[in-house]
């Protein structure tokens, strides 16, 4: 509810996490956006339909297609990713494929970096080519390959940075230079990074993409995805939500804007404390590997601090020994819960091949840079002494793992 900022002064992004989305007057003075928990909306006559129907943006028909709560996480995360427009839906999963079945049609083509999430490799893998959509892979190390599998049917460039569980960073800016070669749209799944820490439309990217029940929900009670990017595309984007149906309910919507005015303070104190952890786990002698950005010994470290201003609080650690050994630490801890998902408030644990990589193949996990004694951790915004405590306490010497 505040008043339009009309002085030269750009806000920085904590205070547009708090205000953007959000400047209009609510009813009856309330302070944060209500939640206008109804399917349809009424008008007060026939010329007021009309006016919606020739495009009046401040009129409701049906909350599938909008709805004032929704809008306002779509004008909030525009302004934080700096897009022209925003599109919330029902789930990160919905903001992929409902972005890529807008600009990919029948007999056309993505290149994609891989790994992707589980989920993204799936759809892409599995079931785009049942629509006739191939999609080609390039590895973030070799993201020059892209060049070579580029043909007249590539409509997208897809990428995500940094990636689950080992945290591997793509180089968005050499993505986007190769698909501006041929104005081909690039979309970046910024899931893990978040706005705070990672600006793609800045680096070149077209489109950002979140599962929005992660970071910017920030506290593990929704389910949503987020598209942002040019409006004319982001208008295609809403047609497309509208008939596959997966719009997010009011209400979810109002957790997801509650959540975003936090975001700043909150992933602050999660690199904070994924930056301790990261550097605690490295010198323990029970620990192989610890993939962290942050870390100098990160094989992009370099690329990592060029593209993020924050190195975010996911982190992956080899325990040494195998999966026994792995689940002897998880079953050890007090506070990392042993649960999948990320970004909440909470710290969680998990290990790859147990949750994300079950079921794949030797060579599938290999490809994928997973061993069977990872450690996956979300760090949430506890104390982080109360989180190596934590993890000193589930590795301790004496204990056998
Ligand atoms: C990077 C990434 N993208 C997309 C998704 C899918 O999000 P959702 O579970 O909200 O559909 C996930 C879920 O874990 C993810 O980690």
């Amino acid at each position: 509810m505040k008043k339009k900022n009309k002085s030269k002064h750009a806000h920085a992004f904590p205070t547009l996490a708090v205000c953007a989305g959000e400047e209009d007057r609510f009813p009856y003075g309330a302070v944060t956006k209500p939640i206008y928990q109804t399917s349809t909306f009424a008008f007060k006559n026939t010329a007021e339909l009309i006016e919606f129907q020739k495009g009046d943006p401040n009129k409701y028909l049906y909350t599938r297609y909008g709805n004032p709560t929704l809008r306002a996480v779509e004008e909030k995360m525009a302004v934080l990713e700096g897009g022209e427009a925003g599109l919330v839906v029902s789930s990160g999963m919905a903001a992929v494929s409902t972005i890529a079945l807008t600009l990919v049609s029948s007999g056309e083509e993505i290149i994609s970096t891989e790994p992707v999430y589980g989920g993204t490799y799936h759809l892409f893998k599995n079931v785009f080519p049942n629509l006739n959509i191939k999609v080609h892979f390039v590895s973030p190390e070799e993201i020059e390959e892209a060049k070579d599998l580029l043909n007249s049917k590539t409509k997208l460039f897809f990428c995500e940075t940094p990636t689950n569980p080992n945290l591997k960073v793509s180089d968005i800016k050499k993505f986007a230079k190769i698909a501006r070669q041929k104005k081909i749209p690039v979309v970046v799944d910024n899931t893990f990074a978040t706005p705070y820490n990672q600006k793609p439309l800045c680096l070149g990217a077209d489109f950002v993409v979140h599962s929005a029940t992660k970071y910017l929900g920030g506290h593990s009670d929704l389910v949503a995805g987020v598209i942002v990017g040019k409006k004319k595309i982001i208008d295609q984007a809403r047609e497309t939500m509208k008939v596959f149906g997966c719009c997010i309910d009011p209400l979810g919507a109002f957790l997801l804007l509650r959540g975003l005015k936090t975001l700043a303070i909150r992933v602050e104190k999660q690199n904070q404390n994924a930056t301790k952890v990261a550097s605690f786990l490295s010198k323990h002698k029970k620990v192989g590997k610890v993939f962290y950005p942050g870390l100098s010994n990160h094989s992009q470290h370099g690329l990592a601090k060029k593209q993020m201003q924050g190195f975010g609080g996911m982190l992956c650690f080899e325990v040494k020994g195998d999966l026994k050994s792995a689940i002897k630490v998880m079953d050890g801890f007090k506070l990392f819960i042993n649960a999948t998902s990320l970004g909440g408030v909470e710290s969680l644990a998990s290990i790859p091949v147990l949750t994300s990589h079950y079921g794949f193949n030797q060579r599938e996990l290999e490809k994928a840079g997973v061993i069977p004694g990872m450690i996956r951790l979300s760090c949430g915004i506890e104390d982080s002494d109360d989180l190596v405590e934590d993890l000193r306490q589930a590795s301790k010497e004496g204990r056998r793992i």
